[in-house]
């Protein structure tokens, strides 16, 4: 079974050609990060207006790279939420027409969904029950999944998102946009120095990530530390305060994940989402953990369409056909 994937709720427009779910025939993606970081972050309006550019010819490279036509596509599967709401409206009219004029069977994914069923692609084969932690630009869930489709939420985020605190924290330190992988750069030639707080929330599998940003915030303007670029003075550096951002987020997703999953007896620990392409955490998780971990490999815990054709699969197989009066949900949750 061959699913189309579409991916346009936020600021990359992507098509992808998965067969069962599983093996990529294509994924290319069309990136607008270079015309949003000159705006330091995303600007709605300009990022559907580059979905209509792009979104056809995306479309078109997915069947050109995957060697199909459309005789070969079984089902449409198109992200519906959450998202922006003019990016999201950009991938489902043309998944619906898609599916109205090639008679295709069509679904609507949840792109958190969409995330954690990257997880599923290549030769990865995740076990139930296993907990997924979804880390991205607007999330931090920590989910336990017992079956496909089938999700309890143990923990989210109570104010920032960890890519979002990626991205203020880059923004405090000067670093641009996306925060995340600037963060990440800069912190290979620092260390880990500065004392920042971790918000353990006891008792509870919820994160939050705003006390760190603030307290990183005012090391900055409180001019505590002087924060230069140049390494070869005493004070701390600018990758040095990066390193100790990133290390202080890492530790308290690792410590938390670890924890749930241990408490909940799970056969395996995901992750999913733009940060879970982080080194750090990528490297810790598996160091500290008992349970088998599994992670897509970096591209694919970025925003793609393959994943959305991966969770479309099994939709599919469920049963689950949307109509061709599908709505998009911007603020649509997991359960
Ligand atoms: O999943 P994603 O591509 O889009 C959303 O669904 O939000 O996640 C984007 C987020 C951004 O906040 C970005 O800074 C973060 O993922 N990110 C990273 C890294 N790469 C992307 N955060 C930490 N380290 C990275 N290497
Ligand atoms: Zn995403």
């Amino acid at each position: 079974m061959k699913i189309l994937g579409i991916e346009t709720s936020c600021d990359e427009t992507a098509a992808a050609v998965v067969a069962d779910g599983k093996r990529i025939l294509s994924n290319p993606i069309a990136s607008q990060v270079e015309i949003h970081a000159r705006y330091g972050g995303i600007v709605p309006e300009v990022a559907s207006r580059q979905h209509i550019l792009a979104i056809i010819p995306i479309v078109q490279q997915a069947m050109t790279e995957a060697g199909v036509s459309w005789n070969n596509i079984d089902g449409v599967a198109v992200t519906v939420g959450p998202g922006l709401a003019g990016s999201l409206l950009v991938g489902v009219n043309v998944a619906k027409t898609l599916a109205l004029t090639g008679g295709l069977p069509m679904t609507g994914v949840n792109h958190l969904e969409g995330h954690i069923y990257a997880n599923w692609l290549n030769s990865c084969q995740p076990h139930f029950p296993l907990i997924c932690l979804i880390v991205s630009g607007g999330h931090s869930d920590l989910v336990l999944m017992k079956g496909h489709g089938d999700y309890v939420v143990l923990g989210r985020t109570r104010d920032d998102a960890a890519g979002e605190a990626f991205d203020k924290a880059a923004r405090i330190l000067g670093l641009g946009y996306p925060g995340g992988p600037a963060i990440q750069e800069a912190s290979k030639n620092g260390t880990a120095s500065l004392k920042l707080p971790r918000a353990w929330l006891k008792g509870t599998s919820d994160f939050s990530f705003s006390g760190v940003k603030t307290a990183l915030l005012r090391l900055v303007e409180g001019d505590k530390v002087s924060l230069s670029a140049n390494q070869s003075n005493q004070l701390p550096s600018q990758s040095d305060a990066a390193a100790s951002f990133q290390e202080a987020v890492v530790e308290v997703l690792v410590t938390k994940t670890v924890a749930a999953a241990k408490e909940l007896r799970v056969k395996q620990i995901l992750l999913a989402g733009g940060v879970a392409s982080n080194k750090l955490l990528r490297h810790w998780l598996v160091e500290n953990s008992p349970i088998p971990v599994l992670i897509p490999e970096p591209v694919l815990c970025t925003d793609n369409a393959a994943m959305i054709a991966a969770c479309g699969y099994y939709r599919f197989q469920a049963g689950k056909v949307d109509g061709l009066d599908l709505d998009v949900f911007p603020s649509l949750k997991l359960t």
